[in-house]
């Protein structure tokens, strides 16, 4: 029976050393980029989220073929039968994320018919910067009903400048440019960890790719591409979560394998609080503080603060000493955890992409929902403090975004457990204490 409630309680100080599985935000696009390839490549330390299960279908849906033993996170791709350019639109509204093929297809078939991914609760999420690049590209676009229809049959090398460093734009114009004769540039290109470990991975296939000062990718096209044996990066995100719950819990944790040089920002702010971050041979330690105080941050793009920790790290200054203010720049709705929070007993208030968090002595354990994968791990870190017990539902954004990561905080003291339906009655609902109506 699929779990549907993850039930939290108020916890000890957590204690003891994790490793983390690979970056979902480098996997997806990795496992798309394999549309490159003719033959069998094999990624390494890749996690079994319901994200990575939806990319592998996809990819099946065009005919590869993909073994996945999530015991040891090895996942293989055989893509020699791939041999088809279409995606459905069921498929593509599952994860925005499957944007990521029209890059690769492009480049294989010199076609792609792929549906809009549509948008999400964090924001409109539109594709009009990867529209735009490939039209710029020679890419010759028709819209019937929900497919988007994309022809490269005169696909030409441009000078492809980003309004901003979007992510996706930059790795779908990489993974066409890789294969489109002549020299491609990207410039104001988006380089966070997970778009480099997609670099080293088509660079590993043969593509010629240089990156220079400021931010400007190079890329010279090439003719063939062979498979892969590939480790992924590890998931800078799945780490700030652990570390977050060992500051909330007052705790200590060391992460055997964490990367302290893709995390820099987050880990100054951290200190700022006045958590100790050491680095030693063990891994990425964190000893917490007893008496946090609150910092303020502001998210962008990478090396800047992550958008994908602004949530998560806003839980950590709920109980801080001070006053935080949280400012959003990436998405324009992505601070729905606000409400769940303020139901706990937190003391925020959000002026349009602004939020304004002043830290209380105590939060309340009730009954929360969980709006992205993001807000998913903010509501959990929450719950590890609040008096009481806390319920979140919208799991599926758990099991999305992150493989296990309740048993990897059960392990270290975690007081929390995934309840299905017919575990969980919400007319006998766990004890929630009451916190008082706030004035
Ligand atoms: C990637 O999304 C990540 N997802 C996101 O992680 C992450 O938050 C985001 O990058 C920013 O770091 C994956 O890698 C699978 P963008 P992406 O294009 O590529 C706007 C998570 O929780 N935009 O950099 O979609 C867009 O609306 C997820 O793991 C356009 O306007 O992000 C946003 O405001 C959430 N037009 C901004 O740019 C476009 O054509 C940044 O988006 C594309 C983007």
């Amino acid at each position: 029976m699929k779990s549907s409630v993850l039930r939290i309680e108020q916890s000890p100080p957590l204690h003891g050393t994790v490793s983390l599985l690979g970056a979902k935000n480098a996997v997806l696009v990795i496992i798309a980029s394999l549309i490159l390839t003719r033959g069998k490549s094999i990624l390494k330390n890749v996690p079994a989220s319901d994200d990575v299960f939806n990319m592998i279908e996809v990819l099946r849906s065009l005919n590869a073929q993909a073994h996945f033993d999530k015991e040891t996170h090895t996942l293989v791709v055989d893509t020699s039968a791939l041999d088809k350019w279409s995606v459905s639109p069921s498929l593509m509204k599952k994860m925005r994320a499957s944007i990521l093929v029209m890059g690769p297809l492009l480049a294989r078939f010199g076609r792609a018919h792929v549906a809009v991914p549509g948008g999400c609760v964090i924001g409109e999420r539109p594709i009009d910067y990867h529209v735009k690049n490939f039209k710029k590209m020679g890419v010759i676009f028709e819209q019937q009903a929900e497919y988007l229809h994309a022809y490269a049959s005169h696909i030409h090398p441009a000078r492809i400048v980003l309004e901003y460093p979007s992510v996706g734009a930059t790795e779908n114009v990489l993974m066409a440019a890789v294969a489109t004769p002549g020299t491609t540039e990207i410039i104001n290109a988006a380089l966070e960890p997970e778009v480099l470990d997609l670099i080293v991975v088509l660079r590993k296939m043969g593509a010629h790719i240089e990156i220079h000062a400021p931010a400007i990718i190079s890329i010279t096209g090439v003719t063939d591409f062979h498979p892969v044996e590939h480790e992924v990066v590890v998931d800078r995100l799945e780490a700030g979560a652990l570390l977050l719950a060992a500051a909330v819990t007052n705790g200590s944790l060391t992460i055997t394998n964490a990367r302290s040089d893709i995390m820099d920002v987050f880990l100054a702010k951290l200190e700022e609080m006045g958590h100790v971050i050491t680095v030693s041979a063990a891994g990425l330690t964190l000893q917490a503080t007893a008496d946090p105080y609150a910092v303020s941050f502001k998210t962008g793009p990478y090396p800047g603060f992550p958008t994908d920790l602004q949530a998560p790290m806003m839980a950590a200054q709920c109980l801080a000493q001070g006053v935080s203010i949280v400012e959003e720049t990436v998405f324009e709705n992505r601070l729905l955890h606000v409400r769940e929070l303020q139901k706990m007993g937190a003391q925020i208030k959000v002026e349009y992409t602004k939020a304004t968090i002043t830290g209380v002595d105590d939060l309340y354990g009730t009954a929360v929902i969980a709006t992205d994968i993001r807000a998913s791990c903010a509501l959990a870190l929450a719950g590890l403090v609040a008096h009481g017990v806390t319920t979140m539902t919208g799991l599926h954004h758990w099991t999305r975004g992150y493989d296990g990561l309740e048993k990897k905080l059960k392990a270290v003291g975690a007081r929390m457990e995934l309840m299905s339906d017919d575990m969980f009655n919400p007319l006998i609902a766990p004890y929630t204490a009451e916190y008082p109506i706030q004035k």
